[in-house]
């Protein structure tokens, strides 16, 4: 197996969970050859310098161009706010890099398409950060439901809830411009959620969608002054699927209470499905075929015997957490480099997910139910 060598662009949040990552697949997972961490690269050099340190990789730049032009690099991985998504992955594609990118795949359906056709056309391989469906439980879900464990589906329920910025108090940031950003909630929390929509129960043929902005104004930490805030703090929608089940979304950063509310319920003939990524240890099921008397949602705890689970460890019930889910991101990432299988979600999921978004848009501008074309790419922009 060759060895592959690794540019992380951005080092807050992700840029750390991606680190911590790549320092550890290699020791979980059998069979992998540890990646080379090159450089990391921030806008600040002086960061970079003290990420590089920190995070274990050989140098830093305060300049991605100079990462992407290296030859031992040849994985980029980016980091980095939603807005420098498309610029950076292309130039890594044109460079003939494989690359991993952070959710949103970019600002707008134009952007993703884009991204989505270069990286198909020169056949490296792509990857979208959207790491909540490779929790082994979520693969659990959606094998119970294949397999008619529930009967037939008869509905989804779905919620992202988070309170990041339920304060007044939280300061104006790269997340409420529209031109850093995108869209708000619905880039940073539904993106997870129609990603997640997709991998149990396929496509929304169509929906009816509202956006709201309840925080107007955010206090400019650069100025000191209040700036108008540029996009949604709640998105809900009303979704049919392609299968014609019905779904609905709400979606909330100022959600008081919820740290990470990912939430669904999956309804069925004969069953249901309920999960939390607050407690994303677990899957509640419902059998209604259980006694009578005896009927009542029962908890199935993570354990060796779910997926990747007991890569981390032999005893159930101790539990993953979210690094864990990054790590086996980019294991999948290296096997799909090293050994030519599939990757998911890739930019056409990111693609996919981003028509979702913008379809929830035009809904809300509009008032009216928007149909996704998924025969006709860039539709329903
Ligand atoms: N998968 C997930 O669950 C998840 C969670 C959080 C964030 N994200 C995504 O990750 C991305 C980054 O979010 P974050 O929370 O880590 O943000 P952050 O603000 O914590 O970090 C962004 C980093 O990018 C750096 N940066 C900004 N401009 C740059 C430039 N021109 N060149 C190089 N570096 C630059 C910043 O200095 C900072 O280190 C976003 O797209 C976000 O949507 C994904």
């Amino acid at each position: 197996m060759s060895q592959q060598g690794f540019g992380l662009i951005g080092t807050g949040f992700m840029g750390r969970a991606h680190a911590i990552a790549l320092g550890s697949v290699a020791r979980v997972f059998d069979g992998i050859t540890a990646p080379r961490c090159v450089t990391v690269a921030d806008d600040d050099a002086r960061k970079a310098q003290k990420a590089a340190h920190e995070l274990g990789f050989e140098r830093s730049t305060g300049h991605w161009h100079e990462l992407i032009a290296d030859s031992a690099i040849q994985v980029v991985d980016i980091c980095t706010p939603n807005y420098l998504h498309a610029e950076m992955a292309l130039a890594a594609i044109r460079a003939g890099k494989h690359v991993y990118c952070e959710k949103p795949l970019a600002l707008d359906v134009d952007e993703a398409d884009k991204l989505a056709r270069a990286a198909a056309q020169a056949g490296v391989v792509h990857a979208v950060g959207l790491n909540y469906t490779t929790n082994p439980m979520i693969s659990v879900a959606r094998d119970m439901i294949a397999a008619g464990e529930i009967g037939e589906p008869t509905a989804f329920s779905g919620r992202y809830l988070e309170d990041y910025m339920a304060s007044a108090d939280v300061p104006f940031s790269w997340r409420c411009e529209r031109r850093l950003a995108g869209s708000g909630a619905l880039a940073d929390l539904g993106s997870h959620l129609i990603n997640m929509l997709h991998y149990l129960l396929g496509r929304p043929k169509s929906l009816v969608a509202d956006l709201r902005t309840l925080v107007p104004v955010r206090k400019d930490p650069a100025t000191g002054q209040h700036r108008k805030v540029e996009n949604e703090d709640i998105a809900s929608a009303l979704i049919e699927l392609e299968s014609g089940i019905p779904a609905t979304f709400e979606i909330s950063r100022i959600a008081t209470g919820y740290k990470c509310g990912l939430t669904f319920e999956i309804f069925g003939t004969r069953g249901a499905i309920a999960f939390d990524q607050e407690r994303m240890n677990e899957l509640r099921v419902y059998a209604s075929g259980d006694a009578s008397g005896r009927r009542g949602y029962r908890t199935i705890l993570a354990g060796p015997e779910h997926g990747d689970y007991g890569r981390f460890c032999p005893a159930p019930g101790h539990g993953l957490g979210i690094n864990d889910l990054k790590v086996i991101e980019i294991y999948r990432l290296l096997s799909a480099i090293e050994r030519g299988t599939p990757f998911w979600p890739d930019f056409s999921e990111g693609l996919a997910v981003q028509r979702v978004m913008s379809a929830m848009e035009a809904s809300a501008a509009s008032g009216e139910r928007v149909t996704l074309d998924w025969q006709r790419p860039g539709s329903a922009r």
